[in-house]
């Protein structure tokens, strides 16, 4: 082997680590290695992107050069990008995702599927859903996890701004590449509206935002998906239970009797939908006063009376599986996209956010490959 060809293998070698940002898979893997020529310590590099304008071009042209310098017998690089033609395209849709012109599925319903979903729900609207679902997606990945979150919230979109998430998601033929938020991978009806555009749908169209979602956006392999739904048992709520008949339901309410009842009556669709329900999160248990008395604000029993009260509804018991406290850095870090386990881990809602993390962090065993316990005669 000339030094040069051993030199090119090196190379290979080295980007065989590199993955794309938003696919997380090597850019060997996906094609998106052109070209690579070594002349007298000069490596010539071609990269190509998925899509022109690609918002990810500078980490990925920091992790080039960071996996190259490494090498031995390059001393300078020169890094291209070039764009994929639709065939190159093409090729790597059906590598990602099976073969070509397939309809699009939803992965998660796939009996192979490991991915555990949650539905986080509520009857009445501001009670925290989507602050809980931000800062249980992020919990979630900062225990290692692969975590993707999901604003199902058409009309009252939230997510993006909660996660700081900014820019539109990349498209790859018909599949859309989520962005990146904290570990995460985002996708919300509010990166497809331009500015603060109110979205007027109705109930069918919804349902076929939130199909493609679940189907068009390329996931990869998550130990958990989010879903934050809007308020009450609406479209959405059943459109969820038919396309992700698996999901199971946080019902999230506040302490106050009256929102237990409502909490209680959302919850209790799944006797309906024959979801299974994770449990109950109470939040905005109480608040802590400068001086470290507790006040409730808003009583006190509603997460246990609607956990008893679902318990008794569905048969199985549905645990509370925590109380999170009023917080005003809660709400400052979803103003400012950084949720509040992340900015201030040790506090106490943060503790109380992680240890419901915690109960929701077993994976899946998954069906595939399992004997369904049929004999045949
Ligand atoms: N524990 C908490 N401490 C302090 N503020 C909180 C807490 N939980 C939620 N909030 C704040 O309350 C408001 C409503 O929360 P959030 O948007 O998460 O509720 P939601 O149930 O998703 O509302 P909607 O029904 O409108 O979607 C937000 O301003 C949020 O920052
Ligand atoms: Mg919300």
């Amino acid at each position: 082997m000339s030094d040069n060809a051993a030199v090119v293998e090196a190379v290979h070698e080295a980007l065989s680590h590199v993955n794309d940002p938003e696919i997380r898979r090597p850019i060997t893997e996906l094609g998106m290695v052109d070209t690579v020529a070594v002349e007298g310590g000069r490596l010539s590099l071609t990269i190509l992107l998925t899509v022109a304008g690609c918002p990810m071009r500078d980490t990925l042209q920091r992790d080039i050069a960071a996996a190259v310098d490494g090498v031995d017998g390059v001393t300078e690089l020169e890094l291209e990008f070039g764009v994929m033609s639709e065939q190159q395209r093409a090729d790597l849709q059906v590598k990602l995702r099976g073969k070509a012109g397939a309809e699009p599925v939803i992965p998660f319903n796939l009996p192979e599927s490991r991915t555990r979903v949650f539905a986080i729900a509520s009857g009445k609207g501001g009670v925290g859903k989507s602050s809980m679902t931000v800062n249980l997606a992020a919990a979630l990945a900062a225990k290692g996890l692969s975590v993707g979150v999901a604003d199902a919230d058409i009309y009252g979109h939230s997510i993006p701004r909660m996660l700081g998430v900014e820019g539109a998601p990349t498209q790859v033929e018909d599949m859309i590449m989520p962005p990146q938020a904290h570990g995460m991978k985002v996708i919300s009806i509010g990166m497809f509206t331009p500015g603060n555009t109110a979205v007027v749908w109705r109930g069918p169209m919804l349902h076929r935002a939130l199909q493609q979602f679940l189907a068009d956006v390329y996931w990869g392999d998550l130990d958990v998906l989010l879903l934050d739904l809007p308020p009450g048992t609406g479209d959405i709520a059943i459109s969820v239970a038919q396309l992700l008949p698996t999901a199971e339901l946080v019902v999230v309410t506040t302490p106050q009797q009256a929102a237990a009842e409502v909490a209680e009556r959302a919850g209790a669709i799944v006797t309906q939908t024959h979801q299974k329900l994770a449990g109950v999160v109470e939040n905005m248990s109480w608040m802590e006063l400068p001086d470290g008395s507790h006040i409730e604000p808003f009583g006190s029993g509603g997460g246990k009376t609607v956990a008893e009260a679902l318990t008794r509804d569905v048969g199985t018991d549905v645990p509370l599986l925590g109380q999170i406290p009023l917080d005003p850095k809660l709400r400052e870090g979803g103003d400012a996209g950084v949720p509040l386990v992340l900015s201030d881990p040790d506090c106490e809602a943060s503790r109380a956010i992680r240890a419901i993390a915690d109960q929701l962090a077993v994976r899946k065993v998954s069906l595939a490959g399992k004997p369904l316990g049929l004999s045949v005669v």
